[in-house]
């Protein structure tokens, strides 16, 4: 199976992003996320064997108490850049996200699991651009938004999900969660 680790995002910030998403569907024609599959990802497990699950859990399950943390949700970008888009992005300030991603990164490599090569740069994928893409209707509508902020959350646990790559798109499905509770 595929695995990643993230945070859920609670109804009321799903809500604020479906109401973006709406905003911004009509001005590009590319792969929309539905609002109910945004999460974010503190690290990207990949293939994973079915049989080695439990091993997978512990490993998560010790990574240590911590503080809730505060989740910000703000601004929107592209990835690479704005020039060559291929992910269209909705920003996540988050202090202690990085510690956890750091800390999820470490304790997985204990199983083998690739290192992260890359910052880590939290994010929600808005849209994947497959396409060629005409910026300036999506330029326009992201310029007449009334406001770049969507929201804030506590996050008091994290999620094991399973990615599934199906024909109408990817589903995520939340394996497990690992509380934060000191
Ligand atoms: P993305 O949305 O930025 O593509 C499930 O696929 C989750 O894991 C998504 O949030 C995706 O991030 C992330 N992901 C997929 N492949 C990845 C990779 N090779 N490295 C890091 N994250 C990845």
């Amino acid at each position: 199976m595929r695995l990643f680790t993230g945070l859920e995002l609670p109804d009321e910030m799903v809500r604020n992003l479906n109401q973006l998403l709406d905003r911004l569907r009509p001005a590009a024609r590319i792969h929309w996320s539905s609002a109910d599959n945004l999460h974010i990802t503190t690290k990207f497990i990949g293939e994973w064997p079915d049989q080695r699950l439990d091993d997978l859990k512990s490993v998560l399950a010790g990574l240590g108490p911590r503080d809730p943390i505060q989740v910000h949700i703000r601004r929107v970008g592209f990835f690479p850049n704005p020039h060559a888009p291929r992910v269209f992005w909705c920003g996540i300030e988050a202090p202690g996200l990085e510690a956890l991603a750091a800390d999820t990164d470490r304790a997985t490599a204990s199983l083998g699991i690739a290192r992260e090569d890359r910052p880590f740069s939290p994010h929600l994928t808005l849209a994947r651009i497959k396409e060629r893409l005409n910026p300036q209707p999506l330029r326009e509508a992201i310029a007449a938004l009334p406001a770049l902020e969507f929201g804030g959350f506590a996050a008091g646990s994290f999620f094991l999900y399973q990615s599934q790559l199906l024909p109408g798109g990817s589903v995520y499905t939340k394996r497990a969660e690992f509380p934060f509770a000191k």
